[in-house]
């Protein structure tokens, strides 16, 4: 349980917000690589932390993040011309390139000088697993960019599903480092079975245990922290337990347990207070983990299928989210198909922004406990001048990583060796950032 202030220092990220102004610290997702993968294509309209922008890349194949709003008398720059290396108003024919100078001001006189005088709000940007990014925090101290745990190298494939959810970022999250709800959300679609680990089959995630109400303990980090669930294994469950160790990469990344083949994670980003960009993440091996598509098809987010244009779900409260009540006569758990519509269902149901000032937290509720408390403190800390959570100094360590496994009770899986799934046989990556800075 939140007071409602602490609420709204948690949640809220619009303008001077706190929590909106920690997050600036940090590189952030804007868009899909793939919605602005043509040289002069359509400019993309995002919006991050209330911040509308418009994205394009240009004839050289650069890509601008900059305010939506021409700075001539605020048209969208969304509906411009993207033309010979910079997007064109329509409105009076300014034109901007990437960083966000005025190239060509046709409306006034060659002689006035003001073309030279006026610069637009542009940010710097980063091509990275998938994601365009960009720093919207003081531009006087823009940190290199770091590939997320998520994308570490360069030969990983990255596949992502993306969705645009009208609800606020934390109960997203929150979702994300909640064990054990998907015992019971997921039961009909991550069915135990008598396996050696969480094994993906084309159209399932098997689990190797039937316990429905994990112990959870947690181990703090500067990054954010992770935690275990501990359940009891279907196989062996008199000397084993099975772990499942997500992490909290502050201050919106969940990286999740992987499965045999693969690692999975996601990450949040607000567009505004009500709504977030959600990215499912699967990455490792090229020859183990499912190209894009493929995903798409498996979590049911496919864009014209699941998701309009804009990955806005097609499934929404105004339809129920498709649920199928006879299906649910029939033994499924939920009527819903596709297991991330299950969560969103969730979350989107529970109100733009999550009322915690009434919830009753359990002990399977540790890690959102954890979380909250570590959120406020590091968000007071920024206001008194602290470096952001997870930035800088207080990056996530490279050996921390989501994991899973059926272990002896013996065993503590703080001290458990972990690594992330890659393929067996072959060299493992050193995991080492091996991208380039563009100038
Ligand atoms: S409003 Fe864009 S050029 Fe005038
Ligand atoms: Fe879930």
């Amino acid at each position: 349980m939140l007071t409602r202030e602490e609420n709204e220092l948690l949640c809220r990220v619009e303008g001077e917000a706190p929590m909106g102004q920690l997050m600036r610290r940090h590189w952030t997702p804007v868009c899909l690589i793939e919605e602005v993968s043509e040289p002069d294509g359509t400019p993309v309209k995002a919006r991050v932390f209330g911040e509308d922008l418009v994205v394009f890349r240009d004839s050289d194949g650069r890509v601008g993040v900059m305010d939506e709003y021409c700075p001539h008398r605020r048209a969208s720059l969304v509906y411009g011309r993207n033309e010979e290396g910079g997007l064109r108003c329509l409105y009076h024919g300014w034109k901007m390139d990437v960083e966000g100078n005025v190239l060509e001001m046709v409306s006034e006189p060659a002689a006035s000088g003001m073309a030279e005088k006026v610069k637009h709000k542009a940010y710097p940007v980063q091509e990275w697993g998938g994601m365009v990014w960009a720093y919207m925090g003081p531009q006087d101290a823009v940190p290199e960019f770091e590939p997320p745990r998520w994308a570490p190298t360069a030969e990983a494939r990255v596949s992502i599903a993306k969705a645009i959810l009208p609800c606020n970022w934390a109960q997203i999250l929150e979702g994300a480092i909640d064990s054990a709800h998907s015992s019971s959300l997921h039961s009909s679609d991550m069915v135990p079975a008598r396996v050696d680990s969480a094994k993906a089959t084309a159209n399932t995630w098997l689990r190797p245990s039937t316990d429905k109400a994990p112990r959870m303990q947690v181990q703090r980090g500067d990054y954010g922290f992770r935690y275990a669930a501990i359940r009891r294994p279907i196989k062996d469950a008199a000397t084993h337990d099975y772990v499942r160790s997500t992490v909290f990469v502050a201050p919106a990344t969940a990286l999740i347990p992987p499965n045999n083949l693969y690692n999975v994670a996601n990450i949040n980003v607000p567009c505004d207070d009500t709504s977030t960009a959600f990215y499912f993440i699967a990455w490792g091996h090229p020859s183990q983990t499912p190209e894009t598509e493929t995903w798409r098809k498996f979590l049911r987010q496919t864009v014209g299928v699941d998701l309009d244009e804009y990955y806005r779900p097609l499934r929404n409260q105004d339809n129920r989210f498709w649920q199928d009540r006879q299906a649910m006569k029939a033994g499924n758990f939920t009527g819903i198909t596709g297991f991330p519509n299950q969560d969103v269902a969730m979350w989107v149901t529970m109100g733009p922004i999550a009322d915690r000032t009434h919830d009753r937290l359990g002990a399977s509720d540790l890690a959102i406990v954890e979380f909250r408390k570590q959120m406020l403190e590091a968000v007071r800390a920024f206001q008194n001048g602290e470096a952001a959570i997870g930035s800088g100094e207080k990056a996530i360590p490279h050996e921390v990583c989501a994991f899973q496994a059926i272990v002896p009770k013996t065993t503590d899986w703080r001290s458990f060796e972990i690594r992330p799934v890659w393929a067996d046989g072959l060299e493992r990556s050193e995991m080492e950032p091996s991208y380039s800075v563009k100038a």
